[in-house]
Parts: structure tokens; sequence; C-alpha cells
């Protein structure tokens, strides 16, 4: 029994025996497949590039372009598409080494019985309609991602309310810091992300030392700083988060090695850690806390100019002052945000660049 997907398959031929490719039109027509078939490469590899096929069946040996070589220029642009190889010369078939290297899902040795090309055809539906449903699971994760990140932050902040604001207030100016940088897509995400949580190993320190008023005692400090290595813990076990795992580990070292919690020195410490840091500490230095008053940016600038090479890395935080002072206004507003009741979805699940 075919379904929905099966019935719709739609398959390039490229084969230069026009009678070979009539009868593979006609049998496999009958299956409800939709045949497009093409006797030289050139244009076929044109179509494939502006349309969308399922499966491509494709002549070894052919002039003026061998079909593995056809394989290997559809490859260039095209990883999904299930590739059959074909052969119809005995004596002139591919070696096993050339089936084996090339970037194809089947071969099949032509006959005057179709019966195991229709159930190449078959596993080769089977596996689009794979590929169709891992996509779909990925855009699911992708479309819940944001919920799940507003979870993990209202944990976060039911645990520490400053925490919540404090995190909120960091993703935005790694946001703008990301754009300044020109860091890749993927670097920003993983910089949004690792901003938004980059306290969130707090969850798993006791309350009475979180949230303890008067100074703490080297024990007590020993285990608060244990929430860099509790919050890349928990963001390593997850494929979509575990990019953001070092940046987490990473975001109290210092340039100098007198950081935690490995003493990391240099560039042993992950850039987006060192990025971190900056946007981590500016936040701690302009906002106010439950024992200080708010500073202003000016002097949040010079605190990060007096810790130029001891702190961070000189010339990420040249560029921080200068990402600063090129967006003062976006910036100065920032300082005042508080976290939404529910953060705004295209921060964390679109990987933006604005
Ligand atoms: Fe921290």
């Amino acid at each position: 029994m075919y379904d929905e997907t099966i019935t719709s398959a739609k398959i390039m031929i490229i084969d230069d025996d026009i009678g070979m490719m009539d009868v593979l039109t006609a049998i496999l027509g009958k299956y409800g497949h939709k045949i497009s078939s093409f006797t030289e490469p050139v244009s076929a590899i044109e179509t494939l590039k502006s349309n969308s096929f399922d499966i491509l069946l494709v002549n070894y040996l052919m002039s003026p372009v061998n079909g593995d070589r056809i394989v290997e220029l559809v490859r260039e642009f095209n990883k999904e598409i299930y590739i059959i190889l074909m052969s119809s010369h005995k004596d002139l078939i591919p070696s096993i080494e050339t089936i084996t290297n090339l970037d194809i899902q089947a071969y099949y040795e032509k006959s005057a019985r179709f019966d195991q090309l229709i159930l190449l055809i078959h596993s080769g539906i089977k596996y689009v309609n794979q590929v169709i449903r891992i996509k779909n699971m990925s855009i699911q994760i992708e479309e819940t991602l944001p919920d799940f990140a507003n979870v993990l932050l209202n944990t976060v902040e039911a645990k520490d309310h400053y925490t919540g604001d404090h995190s909120y207030r960091v993703s935005k100016y790694s946001e703008v810091f990301a754009n300044y940088l020109n860091l890749s897509e993927e670097d920003t995400k993983s910089l949004i992300l690792a901003a938004m949580f980059h306290d969130i190993g707090k969850i798993g320190i006791n309350d009475s030392i979180l949230l303890k008023e008067d100074k703490l005692t080297d024990v007590e400090y020993e285990n608060i700083k244990l929430h860099t290595i509790i919050g890349a813990n928990i963001f390593s076990v997850s494929n979509i988060f575990k990019d953001a795992s070092p940046a987490i580990r990473g975001h109290h070292e210092r340039y100098d090695g007198g950081g935690y919690p490995d003493k990391l020195k240099g560039d042993d410490i992950p850039y987006l850690a060192r990025v971190l840091a900056l946007c981590d500490t500016f936040d701690a230095i302009v906002a106010e806390r439950p024992y200080k008053c708010a500073t202003s940016i000016p002097f949040a600038l010079d605190q990060i100019k007096k810790n130029i090479g001891s702190q961070f890395e000189p010339e990420l935080a040249k560029e921080f002052i200068a990402m600063v002072n090129k967006n003062k206004k976006y910036i100065e507003e920032a300082t005042h945000y508080s976290k939404p009741e529910k953060i705004n979805a295209k921060n964390i699940a679109n990987k933006t660049k604005e």
C-alpha cells in the first residue's frame, strides 16, 4: 500500500538509452510517480538545481559525462536526493570501489525484469519520508525551544529574582556585541543562549548561600563558584544547547588566569566566554544590586578599561567599549530592562543577527 508521500514522489531519470528511458518511464508512471527524463546531463543538472526531486536514477556509462561524475556534481549542491546508479553493460559495470566511494544510496544492474528496481525505488521513498519526518521534528523542536527556554528562565528567576533580570540584560548586550563583532549565526545563537543562561547553575546552589546578605565565608564562596560547572553540565547534555556550554563554564575566567572554575589563561579561555565575561561584568557594574546602587555607563566602561589585560582580553575589551559608545542610546535603555514575563522567541530560536 502506498501512502500520500509515496505516490507523489518526483523521480528524475538520466539515461542516454532512449528505449530504456521509455520503458522506465512507463513502469514507474504506473505506480503514480512523476517522472522527468533527460538524455543529456547538463540540462538535467540545471533542472535539479532549480527544482526539487525525491529520487535520481542515473545511468553509469554515458557520453560525454559518466554517471559517477554526474553524482559528484549533483552532490555539490544536493545532499538529500536519493540516488540510484544504474548500469546495463555487464562487462563495463562500475567497480565495487567506485560504488562504495560514491555518495549514492543504491546500485541497480538493468535486466529484463524490473522487480529489483521497483524495490529500490520503494526503499528510496521510505528514505525520503524519513528525511521529511526528521525535518518536521527539527522544526517542532525549534518551535518549542522558546517555550522551553522560558520555563528554564522562570526556574532560575524563581530561585533568585535578580538573576532573571540580569541575565536578560546580558543577553541584550550580547546580541548587539555579537552583531558588532560580526559573529557567525551559530556563534551568535550560542552567545545569546549562554548569556541568557550563564547563571543557570545557581539553581544548584543552596539558598542559604545564594541569598545570603552578609559576607560569604571562603567555603560558601567556593560553593557559589560551582554555578559555572553546574550550569555548563546542565547545558552539555542537550544537542540544542550544548554549544553554549563552554561560554557558560568560562564566563568567570580571567584573562590573567586568576578566574574560575578552570583558571584558564588568555586564548585558552573559550572565545565566547571572553565575550560573555565583558557583557556580564558590564551589567554587574551598571545595574543596581541589593548591596549597591546603579552606576553610570562611563563609570562602568572606565572600570572595564582598568581591567584590560588582567580580567579582560585587551582587543575584545576595546571592541566592547567601542560597541557601547556606538550604541549608547540602546545600551542606556537596556541597562534598565527587566525580564519580560515571556521572553521574545526570536532571541533564542531564530539565530538572530539584527
Ligand atoms: Fe556567573
